[in-house]
């Protein structure tokens, strides 16, 4: 399936060119004490309670990734801006934390499995969501789950991928999913917003083997 809804993939954002100030957006930056403390608790919830392997894709200027790092997780974070990377290294230096220039649809990950794969506000941009979440579900231990933060943003010219569209494309390949909607607290977002924003949290339900997927990178 591709995203052909709006015609947008991140393949015409220059996310390079916006990196520098992408963190000045109050959900971005996370500089807020309340807004980063929203992220935080929820994070919380949709992540393994135990210490454990997160894969954060997309994961821009690493602010989630922070987060979790934070929370104990050992992070693993994927960007395809070299710029967001250079940016992710310097906010969690120091920390059991690596960063990789690379594809989310298919992560430069080789052989290493995760307890959660993190992903914000980047699979609506991807071409081909179906086959990255498939992707995604073959990088999960057992046990694992898939945690996703995204929504439909604007109203004249909306981007963005529904909620009940992103369940539709994941009852085949996981368990039970779990939507949280975000629309109703301003705390994450620095304001009120009146457009769908939700996270969805989905054990996987097959292996990787036999989704297929992992052992086909690059398919
Ligand atoms: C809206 S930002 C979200 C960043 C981060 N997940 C967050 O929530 O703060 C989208 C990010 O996805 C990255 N991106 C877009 N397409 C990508 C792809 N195909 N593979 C890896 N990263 C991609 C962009 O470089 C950008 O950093």
């Amino acid at each position: 399936m591709t995203n052909q809804s709006d015609g947008m993939t991140s393949a015409n954002v220059d996310w390079d060119a916006r990196a520098a100030s992408f963190d000045e957006e109050p959900d971005h930056g996370l500089s807020d004490p309340a807004v980063r403390r929203a992220w935080a608790g929820r994070l919380r919830g949709w992540l393994p309670g135990r210490a454990d392997d997160v894969l954060d894709l997309g994961c821009g200027t690493g602010s989630l990734s922070l987060l979790a790092s934070e929370q104990g997780h050992r992070v693993t974070g994927v960007d395809l801006s070299p710029a967001m990377v250079t940016l992710a290294r310097e906010k969690l230096a120091g920390r059991d934390a690596v960063f990789l220039v690379g594809d989310a649809a298919a992560p430069p990950v080789g052989e290493q499995r995760f307890d959660a794969v993190l992903v914000r506000h980047v699979l609506w941009a991807l071409p081909d969501p179906a086959r990255a979440l498939r992707h995604w579900c073959g990088l999960l231990r057992p046990g694992g789950r898939l945690v996703l933060v995204e929504g439909v943003w604007g109203s004249t010219d909306p981007v963005g991928i529904p909620a009940d569209r992103l369940v539709g494309l994941l009852t085949p390949m996981a368990g039970q999913v779990r939507v949280e909607r975000l629309s109703g607290d301003p705390l994450l977002w620095g304001k009120e917003v009146t457009d769908e924003r939700y996270a969805v949290v989905a054990p996987a339900r097959a292996s990787g083997q036999e989704l297929g997927e992992a052992s086909a990178a690059g398919a």
